[in-house]
């Protein structure tokens, strides 16, 4: 199921709540006028729906409701869940989330509820069901929003009722057998030997490091039990409203929860973007983002939820969208996949937290002119709506793994996997080469190159999944510190990485962290060298490993720092053993590139221009400050800084 729309969705959080009821008949004239035609509403409106316990008021809802219908304006109906009201707290002291050291959080901002707890889950439930029973027939509905950006504040409770709740998780896990915990948290070690399951509690504050088998099972308890509920007001959604789609709004990487397990439930992936007008890199980050959100809709259209029009007011300075960008990068949404394109908010509020924060309507009760110019502009791309976007490269990114890197006690404290994700995606962000971001132990066989970047956890499915991929002919190129541990977090014995070493063709010898302001020099066969921090490994190639780099300086002088290595004369499997610089990283991936065969989709454009084919379509975004001349589809192009223009492509749709 999708929004299953012929255009694209354009629109933002509506909250007619926060306005007197005179100015809600402005507000659809205004979003006519902007070619608005998707509306969210209801998700902070539970206080205003059920005022005290059990009592509610619906007749506003109705009223919105109908007015945006005879607007012409579809609602994405939220269910209001996302955070409680002040009763709630007072009803039950206990369903107020608690930090590891036991700090209790109080209401009065707002998410201010524990995942676990009962009370906010039934009276949750109790609102959804009559939500769902009131405004299943409603005609301007099209898609229900269940909660808001689940766990953005709140993503873990360490109370008791958490507690019990992690154990009943790890009882199903386990499947009752308290041994098998034992040997999967390997409590051998600081006598952690759990005899009874009610001895085993959430990682709380601990004197030192907790297990890091404890803290990867806790996460996925956290993002389980968050997802349990989430599943729940769905459920109650379908059974009033079977025929409309379901999403909840994802948050990029979004560390606490894994959007692997949750993208499965929902009917279309939906995701919050604000990045920093003021990051040069920033372009490269929300590509990624948007990759992302494809890869979890398995390549389906997704949804750009949630962006600001211009300012946020959450960072310590909160600069303004430079001109062009908003155009530029809700192109880039669009481009990447989005069929919809929203803000929040629509019109900005006067009082409470968010008062700075941009909206589509200001202060002065104006539409924002570059707002009503983008509506008009989505208008006419009716022909990408549900179009894919071709690529051939696949680039592994996984929560599990994440979680398993941020454990206590590793080599190096800081490796930063997002960011280290981020500088492999730039390579061939720059090379205009598209990429399709999936989970390890996916079916590569659509693709002709794969991607994984500091993989340090695999599971045996996922090298299973590696291993079948190079046997078919393809590509691989391995990230430092990967193939080192399971799914428990323990180490996978035998020289390392165990799991990986005779597809790589080497063997690690040692890994070897740089001290604090230190570094190393690689040189590239081709005689450039690019300065490398923070971690650097011994490799021991097979005699059949070519070495592509190596290492000049330091201890390793002489060794190899990025190798090829083609497996049983089938795939290439190459090795980076350090972050590489971009050039360098460049270099790399263009060789691999050059191995599986895999095109730009525009090759030879200036640094800063984007291009992405979707459909019928070539989006081409200049992302930088200068104006460029560029050559594309047969045509001559001129792009102002900060500009984009789309073009169709003579090559058959995608
Ligand atoms: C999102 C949230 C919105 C609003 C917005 C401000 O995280 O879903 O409700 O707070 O940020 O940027």
């Amino acid at each position: 199921m999708t929004i299953g729309r012929a255009r694209i969705a354009y629109g933002g959080d509506y909250n007619p709540e926060q306005w007197p009821e005179e100015v809600w008949p402005e507000d659809v004239r205004l979003m006519q006028e902007a070619g608005v035609d998707l509306a969210t509403v209801g998700v902070f409106a539970w206080a205003r729906i059920e005022p005290r316990p059990g009592e509610y008021d619906f007749g506003w809802l109705d009223r919105v409701l109908d007015l945006l219908h005879a607007g012409g304006i579809g609602v994405d109906l939220a269910t209001a869940t996302a955070s409680p009201p002040a009763w709630l707290a007072r009803m039950d002291p206990g369903s107020l989330p608690v930090r590891a050291d036991g700090t209790q959080l109080w209401p009065g901002s707002r998410q201010a509820y524990c995942p676990s707890s009962v009370t906010y889950r039934e009276r949750a439930l109790a609102l959804v069901e009559r939500m769902a029973a009131r405004y299943a027939g409603h005609p301007a509905l099209e898609l229900w929003h269940v909660g808001n950006e689940f766990g953005c504040h709140v993503s873990e409770c360490f109370c008791e009722r958490s507690a019990t709740r992690f154990r009943d998780w790890l009882r199903a896990r386990y499947q009752g057998d308290l041994d098998r915990l034992n040997r999967a948290w390997g409590t051998t070690f600081w006598s952690q030997h759990y005899g009874e399951w009610e001895e085993i509690a959430p990682p709380r504050a601990t004197p030192t490091f907790p297990n890091p088998s404890q803290g990867m099972d806790w996460r996925r308890f956290g993002s389980d039990e968050l997802l349990d509920h989430h599943r729940a007001e769905r459920d109650m959604i379908r059974r009033h409203s079977p025929d409309v789609p379901v999403t909840t709004n994802f948050m990029g990487m979004f560390r606490p929860l894994d959007y692997w397990r949750w993208a499965a439930e929902e009917d279309v992936v939906s995701q919050d973007t604000y990045p920093d007008p003021s990051d040069p890199a920033a372009p490269v980050g929300v590509a990624l983002v948007c990759d992302l959100m494809r890869g979890l809709g398995r390549g389906r259209p997704w949804m750009l939820m949630e962006q600001a029009s211009s300012r946020v007011n959450w960072r310590r300075r909160n600069v303004p969208k430079r001109p062009g960008q908003l155009r530029l990068w809700s192109l880039q949404a669009v481009a990447r996949g989005a069929d919809a394109v929203l803000y929040f908010q629509w019109r900005q509020s006067v009082a409470g937290a968010e008062k700075w924060h941009s909206a589509m309507v200001g202060h002065d009760g104006a539409l924002r002119a570059d707002v009503v110019e983008l509506g008009r502009e989505l208008a006419g791309l009716s022909d990408v709506v549900g179009a894919s976007v071709p690529a051939r490269t696949a680039l592994l990114f996984s929560w599990e793994n994440w979680w398993s890197l941020s454990q206590p006690g590793q080599p190096a404290w800081d490796l930063d996997y997002p960011a280290e994700v981020r500088r492999w995606y730039a390579a061939l962000w720059s090379a205009n080469v598209a990429v399709d971001v999936v989970p390890p132990g996916a079916d590569l066989s659509g693709h002709a190159l794969v991607l994984a970047p500091l993989l340090h956890l695999v599971t045996q499915a996922d090298v299973d999944s590696l291993r079948s991929f190079v046997d078919g002919g393809g590509t691989l190129v391995v990230g430092f510190w990967s193939g080192v541990v399971d799914e428990r977090d323990h180490v996978r014995t035998g020289a390392y990485p165990a799991a990986l070493r005779d597809l790589l063709g080497l063997v690690v010898a040692d890994y070897a962290p740089l001290a604090d302001g230190a570094a190393a020099t690689v040189r590239l066969a081709g005689g450039e060298t690019c300065r490398v921090t923070q971690w650097t490994e011994r490799l021991v190639p097979a005699a059949d490993t070519e070495v592509l780099a190596s290492y000049t300086d330091g201890e390793l002088a002489g060794l190899p720092a990025v190798t090829r290595h083609r497996h049983q004369g089938r795939g290439v499997v190459y090795y980076v053993s350090a972050p590489l610089a971009p050039a360098a990283m460049a270099a790399v991936m263009d060789r691999a590139r050059a191995d599986a065969g895999v095109e730009s989709s525009a090759a030879g454009l200036p640094p800063g221009v984007e291009a992405i084919r979707r459909g019928p379509a070539l989006f081409l975004l200049n992302h930088g400050d200068e104006p460029v001349d560029v050559s594309a589809e047969g045509t001559d192009v001129h792009l102002a800084p900060r500009s984009a223009t789309v073009l169709r492509s003579p090559r058959p749709p995608g």
